[in-house]
């Protein structure tokens, strides 16, 4: 077994930061060490196989990814990453474990769906991954499968309040399904936003002409999305099954998730890098040469960007700060322009939702350390050390101490990142929804499970070099 020795670096946690040594043997973090690699007063560097400088870098325990969608089919298309292209691009920004969505559509057996995932994630996979399940379909069948997901390592499931007609649960189906979620301890995933309604805007707007992906974030009112987050929390708090809700973006919706957590009920809410830094205006809105008012379908997903004249992306930035929020992920679904946002020219429903992000997670929320927004802890904890407490990770991720998986990265804060398209991303899209951005750090080098998989721009990874992660309960329950 390879040993690695990390070394001169400051090991930051959720909790702290201290400048340590970090010694790897085979997957695993087996010691930290006083800085000179000192062990009882001995230098180990000389017997390690391998060192790493990490002299003036933060090392970090890798990010955790839970919400993305490798070739989900969805929108008429499906989702342009294949889980070998999107755990690569997420190996580059320094995450190592994604937690994707297996799904089940109405009149499919859950555990199908399930093994469709297996298949199609199997021996492709860059980083070690887990799958939540999407329950497209509650009724009794489904809600009797569910209880067997646990024993899978499946412990969590996502429901749609919203796309009718395609993954929409209505209240009687989620109230049952949140029984199973009570009775089990499987975390209820919400997708909060009221697709009935949202609809009839929608096919309102298209009516009268306002075909635009503008309209897609007017039709998608931060209403809508407030009312399901309130409702979701009533359903949760009625059958007492803990809630997660998705990909937040309405300050409104946080104030739900705040007062429903002041009053003890046991709900949490997840951000993401586009609602803290995009906009309805700026992104939605955008118009160019190529594209002329198309442009904005880059940007279409749902929930949808919102108004910065609301100042919706300052109160998520605010809430992750006080902890009404708890977690940043991707919601990483990536379409191209070409052959697939296309599907919806000259109508705004038929855009395949989706924004593709996976790789710049780690560094766009770096820049809120950088800009102040978060502290460098707050940092560790949105991106690595939550995800692996609420999803039944943690101890194995989430976390530099002996014991854990050796997925680490080492951090430049002198370092710079510029976003591009093409050559300088990896994700399988033709565009990027962060071209233009600049980053303040750089993610120099990437372990999982103590081998070395990115070393400076280098990718020394391989497929299949990711495993499957049975997860435990999240460490939340009460
Ligand atoms: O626009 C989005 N979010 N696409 C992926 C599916 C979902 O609702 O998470
Ligand atoms: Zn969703
Ligand atoms: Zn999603």
């Amino acid at each position: 077994m390879t040993t690695t020795l990390i070394s001169g670096g400051t090991v930051v946690s959720a909790t702290g930061r201290t400048e340590a040594d970090v010694l790897v043997d085979g997957e695993r973090i087996v010691a930290l060490l006083e800085p000179g690699s000192r062990l009882l007063g001995t230098d180990v560097s000389a017997g390690v196989d391998r060192v790493i400088d990490a002299t003036g870098k933060y090392v970090i325990p890798g990010g955790i990814d839970a919400h993305t969608h490798m070739q989900l089919p969805f929108g008429g298309t499906e989702a342009s990453d294949t889980f070998e292209t999107g755990t690569r691009a997420a190996a580059h920004g320094g995450t190592t474990s994604i937690i994707d969505f297996a799904v089940q559509r109405y009149g499919e057996r859950v555990q199908d769906g399930l093994a469709a995932w297996h298949e199609k994630a199997a021996g492709n996979c860059a980083i070690d991954y887990g799958f939540h399940q999407i329950i497209g379909g509650v009724d009794a069948d489904s809600l009797a499968a569910m209880r067997a997901l646990p024993d899978e390592g499946i412990t969590s499931f996502k429901l749609f309040m919203a796309y009718p007609g395609v993954f929409y649960s209505d209240d009687a189906q989620i109230l049952k399904a949140m029984q199973v979620s009570r009775d089990t301890g499987m975390l209820t995933m919400m997708h909060a936003e009221n697709g009935p309604a949202i609809d009839v805007l929608a096919e309102q707007l298209a009516e009268a002409g306002k075909t635009d992906p503008y309209y897609h974030g007017i039709a998608r009112a931060w209403e809508m999305e407030e009312e399901a987050t309130h409702r979701a929390i009533m359903l949760a708090k009625l059958t007492g099954a803990p809630l997660y809700v998705v990909h937040v973006s309405a300050k409104q919706a946080v104030e739900q998730l705040a007062w429903a957590r002041d009053k003890g009920q046991n709900v949490y809410g997840e951000t993401c890098p586009q609602y803290l830094y995009l906009s309805l205006e700026e992104q939605l809105g955008a118009s160019s040469d190529e594209w002329g008012a198309f442009e904005g379908a880059k940007w279409v997903c749902s929930t949808p960007l919102r108004s910065r004249e609301e100042r919706h992306q300052d109160a998520m930035w605010q809430a992750l700060r006080t902890n009404d929020l708890q977690m940043v992920s991707t919601d990483h679904c990536p379409f191209c322009m070409k052959d697939q946002k296309e599907l919806g020219l000259g109508d705004f429903r038929k855009i395949p939702n989706g924004i593709g992000s996976v790789e710049h997670r780690m560094d766009l929320m770096y820049q809120g350390v950088v800009t102040g927004e978060i502290t460098l802890e707050r940092w560790v904890e949105l991106t690595s050390t939550t995800p692996a407490r609420m999803f039944g990770l943690y101890g194995r991720k989430g976390v530099i101490q002996p014991g854990a998986d050796a997925d680490v990265v080492v951090y430049d804060p002198n370092g710079h990142t510029s976003i591009g398209v093409g050559k300088t991303h990896h994700m399988n899209m033709d565009h990027s929804a962060w071209e233009g951005y600049e980053i303040d750090g750089h993610v120099d080098t990437v372990l999982s499970r103590g081998k070395v998989i990115v070393d400076g721009d280098q990718y020394l990874g391989a497929k299949g070099d990711g495993r499957f992660l049975k997860r435990g309960l999240s460490q939340y329950l009460i």
